[in-house]
């Protein structure tokens, strides 16, 4: 079982996957940290983000089995990420590790969740199931101030506002897999809690197992 979740940033997609993965003991990969990983490298390095054939290499390089510990989640990050994120040979360099994952799930997993913004599109489109998650600018950008504050990092609501807009936009308009809805079921998250997000996937999944 391949579970493929899309969706614009703060959307809710890393919850409802984890509780996926969780429940139908698959495993799961957030993709948007290996973008967010070779935006740390570049910064790390000091690489200029407008030189792709530089920003290529340091993509090429990533070790993705060693990201886990490092906080992905900065302001400068959040901007480079979706830079580099547009880049075509950049997405060709990580493209294999998520694919991998999704078809040679580690662990001896029957299967994998994946959430970013291409999984339907182009990393997994024959997924079993394809779910877009979604909700208002609003809802996103005050869920994400309130992890940042959780987090300790200093940021205003209005910046944070910004960042996201500018990302989605970024995302949805480049020419490379860009954000799409595709043939996926649309799930809303604003106003909903985790736990109806995730009874309302696993409805459609389990409604679509008996037919
Ligand atoms: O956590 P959040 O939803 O804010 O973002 P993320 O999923 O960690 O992704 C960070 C950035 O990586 C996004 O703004 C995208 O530009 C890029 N990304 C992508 O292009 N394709 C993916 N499959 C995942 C992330």
């Amino acid at each position: 079982m391949i579970i493929a979740i899309d969706g614009p940033a703060a959307a809710g997609k890393g919850t409802l996957a984890r509780r996926l993965a969780l429940h139908f003991d698959l495993a799961f990969l957030d993709t948007g940290r290996l973008y967010r990983a070779v935006a740390h490298e570049i910064i790390r390095l000091e690489v200029d983000p407008n030189d792709i054939k530089k920003v290529v290499l340091v993509a090429s390089s990533l070790e993705p089995d060693k990201i886990e510990v490092i906080d992905l989640y900065t302001e400068k990050i959040d901007e480079i990420a979706s830079i580099i994120a547009a880049v075509p040979a950049v997405r060709k360099e990580l493209l294999v590790y998520q694919r991998n994952f999704a078809y040679s799930p580690p662990n001896d997993k029957t299967g994998a969740v994946l959430d970013g913004r291409d999984i339907a599109s182009v990393v997994c489109p024959d997924a079993s199931y394809k779910f877009f998650v979604t909700a208002d600018l609003d809802v996103r950008s005050r869920r994400r101030y309130k992890e940042l504050q959780e987090n300790g990092r200093k940021s205003t609501y209005a910046a944070v506002l910004a960042d996201i807009q500018q990302r989605d936009e970024r995302d949805r308009t480049r020419k490379v897999s860009p954000l799409k809805t595709v043939d996926a079921i649309v799930i809303d998250t604003s106003g909903k809690s985790p736990d109806a997000v995730f009874l309302r996937a696993l409805e459609y999944i389990e409604g679509d197992q008996l037919n």
